[in-house]
């Protein structure tokens, strides 16, 4: 396919391509090229002491630029590569500290988007990728997002489609004696411990008061993230007591002549719809997979209508609630709002 040997020229001669894969688009250079990794961080305008992800399309290159492949790392990738999980291994010589932020470890993934693993092919096997939003910004989940970002500033997207799971990998510390999940995704804290035990989840990530004053581990889990320009706040609690509460919030929001956005599922249209906001259809809370897939699309389209403040519904559904809540939550800067019966 001459688009994707063009693409791996690119990317071979040290430049930048976007791509989807099933998670978000990712943004990709040589992982084993330092000057690639400086111009990611330069084109993401993203602080480089963050790592970046090395996406790999076949088994050998794993063993190639890690110190040793453990066996839980095979257990894993048996399980679930191709697919939405990263590991994180110690590397070896061959992955330059551009590329893994000046870490002695390494992040790697085998994506299953099939453009994903053409790419990686094309482009001598390492492709270092962050999410390709300009730094701050929500991930992108179709090559429209990315081009919002990233035009003028790269030479070529590919366009696959909009990413069928929308939220980033689960990303599971392997270098520590218990594994432990650096990011919730969805590849899900029960998923991991049917194939290993015990599996952590690291106290920095689950945010608000217990975790105050825990750095997360993962350099990028640090930062402020995923925002929308307008301030965004999620409305806890029983369902009936939210959606009053987010009617008077709405009304208020009226009064003062703010244009005000919701986020809801089950139906917000019939709840939210007669208070004038912009109402971002979450679809219904049993299938939390069209919540994970619509978050970021839903954050970017309060952005472009501009619209002054916005209020979600909080989303703790059992299988994605915990990595749903987590990007909703950092978009939200944790601010939340506690409806009371
Ligand atoms: O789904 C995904 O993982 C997407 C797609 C494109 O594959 N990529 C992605 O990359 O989300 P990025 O750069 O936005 O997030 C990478 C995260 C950051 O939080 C970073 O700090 C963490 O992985 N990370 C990378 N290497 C690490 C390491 N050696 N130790 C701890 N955390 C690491
Ligand atoms: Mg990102």
């Amino acid at each position: 396919m001459a688009v994707m040997e063009r693409a791996g020229e690119i990317i071979k001669g040290g430049g930048l391509v976007a791509f989807p894969t099933e998670t978000v688009y990712g943004l990709g250079g040589d992982a084993l090229n330092p000057e690639a990794a400086g111009r990611i961080y330069a084109a993401k305008n993203r602080p480089s002491d963050n790592p970046l992800i090395v996406h790999i399309a076949d088994m050998e290159h794993l063993a190639a630029i890690v110190r040793e492949v453990p066996g839980a790392a095979r257990q894993l990738s048996d399980a679930f590569w191709p697919g939405p999980l990263t590991m994180i291994l110690h590397k070896n010589a061959l992955v330059p500290e551009a590329t893994s932020g000046g870490l002695p470890t390494v992040a790697l993934r085998m994506p299953v988007d099939p453009v994903a693993l053409s790419l990686i092919r094309c482009s001598g096997g390492y492709i270092a990728a962050p999410s390709a939003n300009a730094s701050g910004r929500p991930s992108p989940t179709t090559a429209d997002h990315v081009w919002e970002d990233m035009q003028g500033r790269i030479p070529l997207i590919l366009d696959g489609g909009p990413s069928e799971i929308g939220l980033e990998s689960t990303i599971v510390d392997l270098t520590e004696e218990v594994p432990v999940i650096l990011r919730p995704g969805f590849i899900s804290r029960d998923m991991l411990e049917a194939v290993l035990g015990e599996v952590r989840i690291d106290p920095g990530i689950l945010g608000g008061g217990q975790s105050e004053g825990i750095r997360p581990k993962a350099p990028g889990m640090r930062y402020r993230h995923y925002a929308p320009r307008a301030p965004l706040y999620v409305v806890e609690g029983e369902k009936e007591a939210v959606t009053a509460r987010i009617r008077s919030l709405l009304a208020e929001a009226a009064r003062e002549g703010r244009r005000a956005g919701v986020m809801a599922c089950d139906g917000g249209a019939s709840r939210y719809g007669s208070c004038g906001a912009l109402i971002a259809d979450m679809g219904e809370r049993e299938d939390d997979a069209v919540i994970a897939r619509r978050l970021f699309a839903a954050l970017r389209a309060f952005d472009d209508a501009g619209v002054d403040i916005i209020y979600s519904e909080a989303f703790h559904t059992p299988r994605l609630g915990m990595a749903i809540m987590n990007r909703l939550l950092k978009a939200a800067g944790h601010q939340i709002i506690q409806a009371q019966p």
